[in-house]
């Protein structure tokens, strides 16, 4: 299934109109969101059902300290849909986004069999249940028990998989005969003659020659179009886009993407993102549109605090964002799944590589168990293969042991279905059997080993080996930055390293056998509410200056959080100056250069400042000025006073669709009177919400190292939501979000 599916032309809500008018006008294709008007319950009794729209888990959680049990249960979920009359005649299908973890799917009470899997797509065709002019009945039993016989499960996992149909859900009304997929392909994107191979994957019947046409363009424009006859049935069918000319290439700076669609002559029509780079790991590192990239990335898993993966487009999108625009990283990696396909999109747009990977943790189960990972391969490279930015597909289970034939199936399998990329599998043994093509390795010890094969990728390394939380002693948050830099610059000291991804991102929640006793990870650079913690710093100060200027503090300032007292100790300040100036209370403590001796391979090592001869006497303020070429271009205060000053209530978007799913983050946090999070501060915030909102998380809520944040999400009607939080000490403060009107599709 192909998540970029659209036919231009009249909105569904006016085709469904002119659907239930007398004279039915239904375009060739039309897909339905189905995400809202849900019924949601846990036995068969519907008139106790809730409500419900997508995505949605099946129980709302605290952010930390709750059992996975909570979660594992059987669960039901109900779509009454009226089919116009206008679509008999046609074929129907549902796609379901990802459910976690088992669908029983029945249509009008019949049957089909259960889909095993929570983070991959699938789609059953209704169209002979269906009842056209009348209610139709769509209902899905969810098991979101973890299952033995469904990867990731069998074994133990570090993570948790939460429960629900927590990614969209649509409906496809499309011609008897009709694209299923299309895989658009650039070929020799860097030389003159670059073409896109157009791979047109037909359901149905051909009973006479079919015309497929295949357009490339820019979004105004077409650029290039090409035709192919079809006289019988096949897989798929090829048509080339050649002499392609000029194009703008997506890269990490400017990723610009194009259209490619493909139309059959019955007026079907199938588009598909896309975008022209050459990637490719070699023997002296990774090669983005022939320059050398040195990857530097995190890991990231898919979860959020109260709703688990059930977070909407703009959610699951946001992380790109903070990844490649706060963060700086140039790579992610999709642990230890495929991840939601507006992340993907969103990483499109921002210009973020991606290492996918299909799911499991170091388990591997029975033969049909493996006859599921490999349909894993299968499915997320179906679904996935236009996005440019994913340049390795992941074919092991993370950290598992040798399987000659398994892994040569999914190695098999990979290559071809996309011949475009190279495959890479994680495991933590360096002396396991190379099936794909590049060697990606999780290795926790420093100094990293030298590279054992000449395509070469580092894909973990530190985490539980230095489990580190955003309000730990300045001691720790200090040392977490310094291993981060150290492996990032040994990782630069060699070209054979093609770069390495981190682990990870953001704190997360996981089983009662690992974490920090609250079943919580605290292996991110970001906490679980994916604010920065110190060691963030540093991936943010890697970008060039004139991007961002960077000055980011590698510790807490306080005078006696440390063993020794006398202040900070000997810190990391992450920064792209090339000097920097401390004032200690107004007055010129010392001068730094970025830290080259001791990391010489970065472009912008941290500089190591020695703060451990402050006075106590005459404690107060420190000022950071950063310098370029002998000018001062940013400065940043750290505040001696010691008193939480200011509550900040902060959402990310200013308005939100009023489509009954769509959500923001709300920051709340107390800062100094410079804008640095205050690390201790404590306390419980009052909540209050009026207008077509809702709060999804805890109420009051308990800062969490001076921090945190809830969602808030919109209900089905336009309007204003006015949220006002109250600290017992810092007062009230209150923020609006608007709401957009949006019809439903399918009612
Ligand atoms: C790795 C594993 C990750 C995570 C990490 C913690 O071995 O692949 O999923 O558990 O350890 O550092």
């Amino acid at each position: 299934m192909n998540r970029r599916t659209f036919l231009a032309g009249a909105s569904a809500a006016a085709a469904l109109g002119r659907a239930q008018n007398s004279a039915p006008a239904v375009p060739p294709r039309r897909t339905y969101s189905l995400n809202r008007n849900w019924l949601f319950g846990t036995d068969a009794d519907e008139s106790k059902f809730s409500r419900v729209t997508l995505p949605h888990t099946n129980v709302e959680l605290p952010w930390h300290s709750f059992d996975d049990k909570a979660y594992e249960f059987v669960s039901v979920y109900r779509r009454h849909f009226r089919a116009p009359p206008a679509w008999n005649g046609k074929r129907i299908f549902v796609d379901f986004g990802g459910v976690m973890t088992a669908a029983k799917v029945t249509i009008n009470g019949h049957h089909f069999e259960e889909y095993r899997g929570g983070y991959t797509p699938f789609s059953f065709e209704l169209t002979e249940h269906l009842k056209f002019g009348a209610d139709n009945l769509l209902a899905v039993e969810v098991d979101s028990t973890e299952r033995a016989d469904i990867p990731p499960f069998g074994g133990s996992i570090d993570y948790l998989t939460f429960g629900g149909i927590y990614r969209d859900v649509e409906l496809r009304v499309v011609p008897k005969t009709h694209l299923a997929n299309v895989f658009a392909k650039p070929v020799r994107v860097m030389a003159n003659d670059r073409a896109v191979l157009v791979r047109c994957y037909l359901d149905g019947r051909v009973d006479q020659p079919l015309t497929i046409t295949a357009e490339l363009s820019d979004g105004e424009r077409v650029l290039k179009s090409a035709t192919a006859t079809v006289k019988t049935a096949a897989e798929y069918h090829d048509v080339t886009l050649a002499a392609i000319g000029d194009i703008q290439l997506w890269d990490l700076h400017r990723p610009k993407l194009y259209q490619v669609t493909a139309h059959l002559d019955n007026g079907d029509a199938l588009t598909a993102r896309m975008g022209f780079r050459e990637a490719r790991f070699t023997d002296k590192g990774f090669y983005l549109n022939g320059e050398h990239v040195k990857l530097r990335g995190l890991n990231r898993h898919q979860t959020f605090p109260y709703t688990g993966g059930a977070m909407p487009a703009r959610v699951q999108a946001r992380d790109a964002k903070v990844l490649r625009q706060e963060l700086k990283c140039n790579i992610v990696r999709t642990s230890h799944y495929p991840q939601s396909p507006h992340f993907l999109d969103a990483c499109d747009e921002a210009g973020l590589l991606v290492l996918e990977e299909i799911p499991g943790w170091q388990h591997i189960g029975d033969a049909a168990w493996q006859d599921l990972a490999v349909d894993n391969v299968g499915r997320m490279i179906r679904r996935d293969w236009n996005h440019p930015s994913i340049v390795l597909w992941g074919v092991r289970i993370n950290e598992s042991a040798d399987n000659h034939e398994f892994y040569s199936r999914t190695n098999a399998l990979a290559h071809s279905l996309d011949d475009s990329r190279q495959t890479g599998g994680i495991r933590n043994r360096p002396n396991s059997e190379l099936l794909e093509d590049v060697f990606t390795i999780n290795y926790f010890g420093f100094p990293l080993r030298p590279p054992s094969h000449p395509l070469y990728l580092n894909t973990e390394f530190n985490g539980h080996m230095f489990s580190t939380k955003r309000f730990d002693n300045v001691e720790r948050v200090a040392e977490h930055v310094i291993r981060h830099v150290r492996v990032h610059d040994q990782l630069a000291s060699d070209e054979r390293y093609a770069g390495g991804i981190a682990w990870c991102a953001f704190d997360y929640a996981s089983h009662r056998y690992f974490g920090s006793g609250d079943r919580i990870c605290y292996h991110g650079v970001s906490d679980i509410f994916r604010l920065p913690k110190p060691a963030a710093g540093f991936y943010r100060s890697q970008c060039d200056p004139e991007e961002e200027v960077v000055i980011e503090p590698g510790f807490f300032y306080a005078w006696g959080d440390r063993g020794s007292g006398n202040g900070p100790g000997v810190v990391p300040i992450c920064s792209n100056c090339d000097h920097l100036k401390v004032y200690y209370n107004g007055r010129l403590l010392l001068e730094a250069d970025p830290g080259r001796k001791t990391y010489p391979n970065l472009r912008h090592p941290p500089f190591i400042v020695n703060l451990t001869t402050l006075s106590f006497g005459n404690w107060g303020d420190l000022k950071i000025e950063g310098y370029l070429k002998d000018k001062l271009v940013a400065t940043r205060m750290l505040s001696g006073s010691g008193t939480d000053d200011v509550l900040v209530v902060k959402p990310d978007d200013a308005e939100l669709d009023g489509d009954g799913r769509d959500a923001t983050r709300v920051v709340l946090a107390v800062t100094d009177q410079f804008g640095n999070l205050r690390p201790l501060a404590s306390g419980a915030i009052q909540l209050s919400l009026t207008g077509p909102g809702q709060i999804v998380g805890e109420n009051p809520f308990s800062l969490s190292g001076g921090a945190g944040a809830v969602w808030v999400k919109a209900k089905e009607i336009a309007g204003t939501i006015r949220l006002e939080a109250r600290h017992q000490y810092l007062g009230r403060k209150a923020v609006e979000i608007r709401v957009r009107g949006v019809e439903a599709e399918l009612v």
